[in-house]
């Protein structure tokens, strides 16, 4: 055999060589932890398809905040479950409203050391579990619900949301959220668009972890797998309606979606590894069909080297103690 000039193998012997020869390495602070709270619980509340996620307590949230701190992560991102729904969602203007309620806790407990993100969205508040108000079509009524989304998002801001995630898909809704904050005087408060959010089947476990009442599906306003070019399309008129950042969702089964907005995105590029991808490696692992630990960092690693500068995933705090300990 001739010597080749380059052969990658010399670049793998040792683990220092590897890691020297990284191209792409997980750091804490690009991590961001999705988190639930449940208006009225005493204790937290395991979540049986996502195991390890809890519903939490005002207490334990803050607890898991904190401890996300000390761990490095950079961000987090919550979600409130309202003890009581109705056709509007109204519980979401509510400023003492489960979700405003845990970002001002939040926000007491952490301070600005932990990015705070809330999720601007009608879905855990309405009693029919779509992500807007229903027209007398029976289709999600994009407009009216625009001018919800405008009240929610300053109430966040109100609150102490450092930045806003409104992931109902309507059509226009950075644009009004963005005027509603500068209007309200919440200048700083930033935006990041869920924009490239497709209607996906690993959203599963997440009904859970809210007690969805959806019956159906969000074909209508969530985009469809077939689809490629159409992400761009979102992508740009969510930066032109003023996205600070914008962000892929999910993630493993849309590494190409990634990689597309990757390369055209002039801001920060957000990737949400959902409930469903947790689920299926947690079910793996539980199993004893796949390393836990290696299975977890290996799929952070792939949303990473598709192009995300940061990841939304429910191991955030636990991948954080790893890399700390690596
Ligand atoms: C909607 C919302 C969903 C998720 C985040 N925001 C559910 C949906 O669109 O049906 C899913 C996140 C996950 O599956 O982990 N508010």
């Amino acid at each position: 055999m001739s010597f080749p000039n380059h052969r990658p193998r010399r670049l793998r012997t040792t683990p220092a060589m590897r890691r020297l020869a990284a191209e792409n390495r997980l750091t804490a602070a690009e991590l961001i932890l999705p988190a639930f709270i449940r208006e009225g619980l005493s204790e937290p509340n395991p979540i049986g398809s996502m195991p390890g996620v809890v519903q939490h307590t005002t207490d334990t949230l803050k607890r898991a905040a904190s401890e996300a701190v000390e761990l490095g992560v950079g961000g987090i991102m919550l979600f409130g479950i309202p003890a009581r729904r109705d056709a509007e969602g109204t519980a979401s203007l509510d400023p003492d409203g489960v979700l405003n309620k845990a970002i001002r806790d939040v926000r007491a407990e952490v301070g600005d050391d932990l990015v705070i993100m809330s999720d601007v969205c009608l879905d855990e508040f309405t009693d029919h579990g779509h992500c807007g108000v229903l027209g007398r079509d029976g289709y999600v009524d994009n407009d009216a619900t625009l001018d919800i989304y405008a009240k929610m998002a300053v109430a966040q801001a109100d609150a102490g949301a450092h930045v806003l995630g409104p992931s109902g898909m309507m059509d226009g809704q950075i644009g009004v959220i963005r005027q509603a904050l500068e209007d309200a005087g919440h200048v700083n408060t930033a935006v990041i668009a869920y924009a490239a959010k497709y209607a996906s089947a690993f959203y599963g476990p997440f009904r859970e972890a809210v007690d969805s009442q959806l019956k159906g599906d969000r074909r209508t306003y969530q985009m469809d797998a077939a689809n490629r070019r159409e992400a761009i399309q979102e992508v740009e008129l969510d930066l032109a309606e003023g996205a600070d950042m914008v962000m892929v969702k999910p993630a493993m089964s849309y590494l190409d979606i990634l990689r597309d907005v990757a390369e055209m995105s002039p801001v920060p590029v957000a990737a949400y590894q959902i409930s469903g991808e947790y689920a299926m490696i947690e079910a793996a692992a539980a199993n004893g069909w796949i390393d836990r630990r290696a299975a977890v960092t290996e799929s952070v690693l792939g949303i990473r080297r598709a192009g995300a500068n940061m990841v939304l995933t429910y191991w955030a705090s636990e991948l954080a103690g790893w890399l700390r300990e690596a």
